[in-house]
This record gives structure tokens, sequence and C-alpha cells, in this order.
């Protein structure tokens, strides 16, 4: 029976140009390139100059996409942003994008899940394209997270960078199997009593206040392989795929202990996990975009292949999507 699918053709991502290395970090706060690397995985991040809004990052990864799918602005229909870090409280990142852009009046708006912003924006957008409401959809994952630190606390400082990535989603048909193109399978989770192990201590509707990260580290960590393995698991079971059979595993960009913890529980060889965060650190809703964009800019992942993304962050909230490319 043939069915309409949410095919991803095409990606991009945009690191902002100012690297931010170990070594620079530890020249004004109590950390070593050592401990960094040794406990994280993490060597470097890229930081938004000052005049750089969110906006921005989004738009240059937009660009990139759309010129990936051999698509052009005028043909966009829907904008879905993910982010944490909105260049103001209102509007959207998503109608600044459509503006800047140049896009015709569509749907446009943002989600907020933190770190799985990304499988959670996908996840919208599929009931979107799916079901023929839009034929050229931008998922977005931007973020600049150095605007949210507390630079005196070395246990967030030196986890956090900034960057986009992006994705061109639009419908095809297939034939309501595993061998079809597009999103083939989710599993997103909430659970909100966990809300102090990992949020941002400002808001429009408490303080009036920006604010700054807080979180209990090793906390989140405990609860990280667990949550993220089994939402793995269900995605793979919803799209009607083993585990073992992905081609590539494009997680979100934390801790390459969390990375190697969930690919050794959920059965994923290490060959096939996609690694940044030692160049971009945890670009939180940007870190799965920018991933995919790597992999297929270096020729690993290629068109028909079998992707598992998955994700975890403030909330809590964390889930997985299965997709063929
Ligand atoms: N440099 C040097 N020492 C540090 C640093 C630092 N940057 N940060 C913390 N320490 C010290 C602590 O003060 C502590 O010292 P003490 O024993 O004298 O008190 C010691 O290191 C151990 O601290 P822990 O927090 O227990 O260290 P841990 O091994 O858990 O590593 C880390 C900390 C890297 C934050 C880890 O817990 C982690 O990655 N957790 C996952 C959290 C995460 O990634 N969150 C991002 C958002 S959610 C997500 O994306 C999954």
């Amino acid at each position: 029976m043939t069915m309409l699918r949410s095919v991803v053709t095409g990606v991009g991502g945009y690191l902002p140009e100012r690297v931010v290395t170990n070594d620079d970090l530890a020249k004004f706060v109590d950390t070593s390139d050592e401990w960094i690397v040794e406990r994280t995985g993490i060597r470097q991040r890229h930081q938004v100059r000052d005049d750089q809004p969110v906006s921005d990052l989004a738009v240059e990864a937009a660009k990139k996409a759309l010129a990936a799918a051999g698509r052009t602005p005028d043909e966009v229909d829907l904008i879905i942003v993910a982010t944490t870090t909105a260049d103001l409280t209102f509007p959207a990142v998503a109608t600044i994008v459509q503006r800047k852009l140049g896009c015709p009046v569509g749907v446009a708006f943002d989600v907020q899940a933190v770190c799985s912003g990304f499988v959670y924006a996908l996840s919208v957008a599929d009931g979107f394209v799916a079901r023929n409401r839009s034929k050229c959809a931008l998922v977005i994952g931007a973020e600049t997270m150095t605007r949210l630190m507390d630079w005196t606390d070395r246990g967030t400082c030196v986890l956090f960078g900034d960057g986009a990535g992006c994705v061109v989603l639009e419908p095809q048909e297939g034939q309501g199997t595993t061998a079809d193109r597009g999103l083939l399978g989710f599993a997103l989770r909430a659970d909100g009593t966990k809300q102090e192990l990992l949020y941002v201590d400002g808001g429009p509707s408490t303080n009036g206040q920006v604010g700054h990260l807080r979180m209990q580290g090793n906390q989140v960590f405990r609860h990280a392989v667990v949550n993220i393995s089994e939402a793995i698991v269900s995605a793979a079971e919803d799209a009607g795929v083993e585990v073992a059979s992905v081609d590539w595993f494009v997680p979100h960009q934390a801790n390459l202990r969390i990375l190697q913890g969930v690919a050794k529980r959920v059965g994923i060889d290490e060959h096939k996990v996609i690694t940044t965060l030692d160049q971009h650190a945890n670009t939180s809703a940007a870190s799965i975009p920018l991933a995919l964009d790597q992999g297929v800019r270096d020729g690993r992942v290629k068109p028909g292949q079998l992707l598992l993304l998955e994700a975890m962050g403030g909330g809590l909230t964390w889930g997985a999507c299965v997709l063929r490319l």
C-alpha cells in the first residue's frame, strides 16, 4: 500500500567562525584541557560574535540545506526551528528566519524541547509533510548556548557551543515498508519531575531575565544512557527495524561517554557512531543536524542508508527517530 513519507532531501550546517579551545577556557576558569577531554571528549567549541543572533546561524544552515536539496526559499511553506536561545522572547525565530530568507507566507513556529528539540521538531514536521500539508519544510536546530553560560561555573561552561543545522523535508510516495526513504519511526518522552537536574534560572514570566544554565551533571549522566537506550529501542520498534541494522548512529553530542554507553547498551558498533562533540561541544538542538551534515559532507552518510537519531536534554525530555536518507 502506498503512503506519503517525509523525506530528507537536503542537509546543511553552520558554525560561527570563532573557535574557543579548552586551553582558552583554562585561562579564566579553573579547568584543564586534560580534564575536559578525559571526562567529556570535547576539545573545542564555536562561539558567536556579540552581534550574531541565533536566527543568523539558522539562516546560513537553511541556505546550505536548500542548495543541497535543489530548492529555493520561495518554495518553502513550513519552517520549524528547534531552539532554547531565541533572538527575542517573541516572535519565534522561525518567523525571523522566514523574513531573512525571503520565504512566502506559510507556517513558521519554534519548538522548545532543549537538546531534544530537533527530534521533537522532526516529529512535528512529519505531521505536516506526510499529510501533504507541506511540500517543502525546513526543520532547523539552532542555538547560541554560550549566551546561557555562567562563566564562573566550570561544571557547565566547558560543555557547550554554538551552531545551527537544517534539513529540508519533502513528501514522497513510499510503499509503506522499511525500504521507503523518509522518517520511519519515533519515540518521544518527557519527565517534568526532573526539572531541577537541568534548567535555566531565568525567564520572561519569572524574573524577567535570560538566566544561566544550571545542571547537576552527574545526575543527568545517570539518566542519560538508560533513558536514551529505551527510546532508541522503542523508535526502532515503531519503524519496524532492528537497531543493529542501522547504518549510522547520529546522536545528540553531549558527552563521549554517554554516546559510547548508549551504543554499547543497544548493540550499535562504535564505528557507526558519528561524533562531532570533540570539535563542536554540546550545541543542544543543533547538534544532531550538524552531525548529520558532517557525515553527509565527508561522504560517510549516503542516500538510502538507515539512520538512528537520539537526544536527551532539559525537562527532562528525550527521544529517538529512525529514518532512511
Ligand atoms: N574542570 C575541572 N574539574 C571539574 C570541572 C572542570 N571543567 N567540572 C567539574 N569538575 C570537578 C568537580 O568540581 C568535582 O570535583 P570534586 O570531586 O573536588 O568535588 C569533580 O570534577 C567531579 O565532578 P563530577 O560532576 O562528578 O564529574 P563527572 O565525571 O560527572 O563529569 C560532567 C561532569 C562532564 C558534567 C558529566 O557529569 C556529564 O557530562 N554529564 C552529562 C550532562 C550533560 O551532558 N548535560 C548536557 C545537557 S543534557 C544532555 O545533553 C545529555
